[in-house]
């Protein structure tokens, strides 16, 4: 645990991540699964009434450290200031943690209706991104903005509630390994909603049938292979109908096939649902597969973002090395 980051037992957890209450069983899927009550709620420091509702891009100075450290960093469509249907929007955002500063500055907007990728080397921040967005961290300076409300600004009430938006598919699916699939899929409908068992019934099993676990409602989390598991954690994720689904690599441990298809069930359950998509990935294919907008995390800032088929098509060393993953250019193994 960081000593940046606060126990707080009243910190409540993204919609569908509550812990059930049996939690004694010593199961390895359940230890493997995040907790939601250990996902450490940051303080705000941010005085209420403070929040940064202006953004300026800092103009290149020349001859200073900077100008080396953010030379790659195009500033360009990191955010667009007119536009309001963003669903997500990040302003001058800063984090550190410690002397640690991992985002420094950052202004992205997520736009709405459309699936967005947010790439970038690891340990770069791209997860401390998402944890922003859901209120699990709060910036240090700068604001982030859900549909434009400002999250660190949130009474707990407000968050909770907003939070009801986002459908979240951590790494590896996430599900409890002591429940079979139904009561996983089920989970979240049952801990927040007064859904009676028939149109629990009813939902689960037409989003266990979307990602092709029609009949796989009964299995335990450790029967299924990786890829069942992230499909099983999608449906999870979408049985509240959120507005916004957040997805932390879940290509991750797939092979290339698998990956493929979740691609192809990610793009499709968009069609059918709408809604901003956020698809955190290391992986360039599945970019070239899904994304339809990019944005390329570095150094704290985004280095440029726009629509897919123009950040395949930079000039920018940068994104042209990263979205080609070659050695030669200028990222290195700092
Ligand atoms: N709670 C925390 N306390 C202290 N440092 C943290 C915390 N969360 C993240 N960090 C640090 O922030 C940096 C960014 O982490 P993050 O997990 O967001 O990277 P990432 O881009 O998601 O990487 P990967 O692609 O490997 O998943 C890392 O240096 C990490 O050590
Ligand atoms: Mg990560």
């Amino acid at each position: 645990m960081s000593a940046d980051e606060r126990r707080d037992d009243q910190a409540t957890p993204p919609s569908g991540y509550s812990v059930p209450e049996e939690s004694d069983q010593p199961d390895t899927e359940q230890e493997d699964a995040p907790n939601p009550w250990d996902l450490q709620k940051q303080e705000a420091e941010t005085e209420p009434g403070e929040r940064t509702t202006a953004v300026t891009f800092e103009p290149e100075r020349e001859g200073e450290e900077e100008d080396d450290e953010f030379k790659w960093h195009t500033g360009k469509a990191t955010r667009d200031e007119s536009a309001e249907s963003d669903a997500v929007e990040f302003i001058d955002v800063k984090k550190a943690f410690g002397r640690n500063t991992v985002l420094n500055g950052l202004n992205l907007g997520i736009p709405e209706g459309q699936i967005s990728m947010i790439l970038g080397p690891s340990g770069t921040g791209k997860s401390v991104c998402i944890k922003h967005m859901v209120g699990l961290l709060y910036p240090d300076e700068g604001d982030v903005l859900v549909h434009g409300e400002s999250v660190p600004n949130m009474r707990d009430d407000d968050l909770f509630e907003m939070r009801k938006k986002f459908g979240v598919l951590f790494q590896d699916g996430a599900l409890f390994g002591s429940m079979n699939l139904y009561d996983n899929v089920a989970f979240p409908l049952r801990q927040h909603t007064d859904k009676g068992e028939d149109e629990v019934n009813e939902i689960v099993s037409r989003r266990l049938k979307e990602v092709g676990l029609g009949g796989a409602g009964e299995k335990m989390p450790n029967e299924l292979s990786g890829g069942m598991r992230k499909r099983a954690g999608f449906a999870r994720a979408l049985v509240l109908d959120p507005e916004i689904v957040l997805f932390d690599e879940p290509d991750s441990g797939l092979d290339p096939v698998r990956t493929a298809l979740l691609c192809e069930l990610i793009k499709e359950i968009h069609e059918e649902n709408g809604g901003a998509y956020v698809v955190i990935t290391h992986d360039i294919m599945s970019a070239r597969r899904v994304a339809e907008y990019i944005a390329i995390l570095w150094k704290g800032r985004i280095v440029e973002s726009g629509p897919a088929s123009e950040l395949f098509n930079s000039d920018n060393q940068f994104v042209r090395q990263f979205l080609s993953g070659e050695a030669r250019g200028p990222l290195g193994m700092e």
